[in-house]
């Protein structure tokens, strides 16, 4: 199991490039069996869950073309062959959003057989609202022998409300809807920009989409979608990230390749925090001096508070110079992280969904586990803050959504190694 060797205290100067976004990927890779046209992609992230989305899509005949090393980013997929409507336990089972070929495949091919993803380290994720949205659309949906095995020959229109936000219950909604029959109203939509980003390409395919970018879409059903290019959305947790590292160490860099209109919020509490921020084209410039003001906040759908920001921003407060709490409202177990923070000097404690913390004057580096992707970003951060050496263990978990981030932050100046 592969470990990230850090040795803290390094001030961040330089480029930092962001990649494509993981959760626009994923969706966006899946609609590859909307058509049976050519879906030429770029700046598709090199991620672990793209490989494994590309494994799934590939098992069902999707045909995947992609480049290799940097050329990796371009993606063409052609549905044309589809032979198998099931996405096996294997693959579904280390990946949750595999849960995305449900829709488009019962919407293009009138069945499908999906495993139910697990559960995962931050939550039950139950699916149920994507399964209550296509029997709303007519689908025959029974699960035994832990499948979903979704019937229907034709999706019809309907109006959805689902119970909360739901992001890829959103998505899968969507997609199934381009190619349903009549109109469909997506009530209580989610409006991330991964959405957003996956709607305007199903409209570049055929697609016909109103109210993309609000909690309403209303879509009218067509009876095929062609093919189309598409460049994935840059990815705004991977950006803050980025922000949240230098804010804690310390440094002048630069975040390039990326978008500064899709994380107002977090851009306005790294300002709270003392950073200094201006935007230079497709760039975020960004200095900070001195010691980080810690900042509250409580996680909310888009566009509030990001979860996938939750951990990130706690590792800069644990280095504040005062008091600060965060309130996680999206997921019933998203603090993970804390216990290993604690381990390096934070000083958290938690009560219920509230984690309290108090700014450490330093951090001690030492040992300590990732326990799911966004934690595993936390704790690099702590790393690149704490004096000594971190060794951050079960980094599989940071290369499911981070693009190589070791090499990232060496190139600005971090002592950060990948020891096998
Ligand atoms: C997406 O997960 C993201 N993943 C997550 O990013 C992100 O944290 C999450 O949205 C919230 O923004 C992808 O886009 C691939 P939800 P998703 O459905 O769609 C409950 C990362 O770090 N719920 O919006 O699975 C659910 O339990 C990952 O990149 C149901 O109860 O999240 C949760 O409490 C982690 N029933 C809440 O809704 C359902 O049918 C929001 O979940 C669906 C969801």
């Amino acid at each position: 199991m592969d470990k990230l060797q850090i040795t803290g205290g390094k001030r961040l100067n330089g480029d930092i490039p962001i990649s494509g976004a993981k959760n626009a990927a994923l969706p966006i890779l899946c609609a590859g069996l909307l058509t049976a046209g050519d879906l030429v992609l770029s700046n598709v992230p090199r991620l672990h869950d793209v490989r494994t989305m590309l494994k799934l899509l590939a098992q069902t005949g999707l045909k995947v073309s992609q480049g290799e090393g940097k050329d990796s980013e371009n993606v063409t997929l052609n549905g044309a062959a589809i032979g198998s409507l099931e996405a096996p336990y294997e693959l579904v089972k280390t990946m949750r959003a595999s849960i995305l070929v449900l829709g488009p495949m019962l919407a293009r091919f009138g069945e499908a057989k999906v495993s139910l993803p697990g559960g995962c380290a931050i939550g039950s994720r139950p699916v149920d609202q994507h399964i209550k949205g296509l029997r709303a659309m007519g689908a025959e949906i029974t699960i035994e022998g832990g499948y979903i095995h979704a019937k229907c020959p034709r999706l019809q229109g309907a109006r959805i409300l689902t119970d909360m936000i739901t992001v890829t219950g959103t998505e899968n909604l969507l997609m199934a809807a381009t190619l349903a029959q009549g109109e469909t109203i997506l009530e209580n939509a989610a409006r991330e920009p991964e959405v957003t980003d996956l709607a305007n390409m199903l409209v570049a395919m055929g697609a016909k989409i109103e109210g993309i970018g609000t909690d309403r879409l209303v879509i009218q059903g067509v009876d095929a979608l062609h093919g189309t290019e598409h460049a994935v959305i840059s990815d705004r947790i991977e950006a803050a990230t980025f922000l949240c590292a230098v804010a804690a160490t310390g440094g002048d860099i630069r975040i390039t390749r990326t978008r500064t209109d899709i994380f107002d919020v977090a851009l306005d509490k790294l300002r709270e925090m003392g950073l200094n921020l201006s935007v230079e084209g497709d760039a975020i410039r960004a200095r900070m001096d001195g010691r980080p003001r810690p900042v509250s906040f409580r996680t909310t759908e888009y566009p509030g508070f990001p979860t996938d920001m939750q951990a990130q921003f706690m590792a800069v407060n644990i280095v504040a110079d005062g008091p600060s709490r965060v309130t996680e409202t999206i997921f019933e177990n998203r603090f993970m992280h804390v216990q290993e923070m604690n381990r390096l000097g934070a000083q958290i404690s938690i009560e219920g969904n509230t984690a309290f913390m108090r700014g450490a004057d330093r951090l001690v580096g030492a040992p300590v586990m990732a326990t799911d992707l966004r934690a595993s970003a936390s704790l690099v951060i702590a790393g690149l803050a704490a004096e000594g050496t971190t060794l951050v263990d079960r980094i599989y978990h940071l290369d499911r959504g981070y693009d190589r981030m070791e090499d990232k932050l060496s190139a600005v100046g971090a002592d950060i190694v990948r020891i096998k």
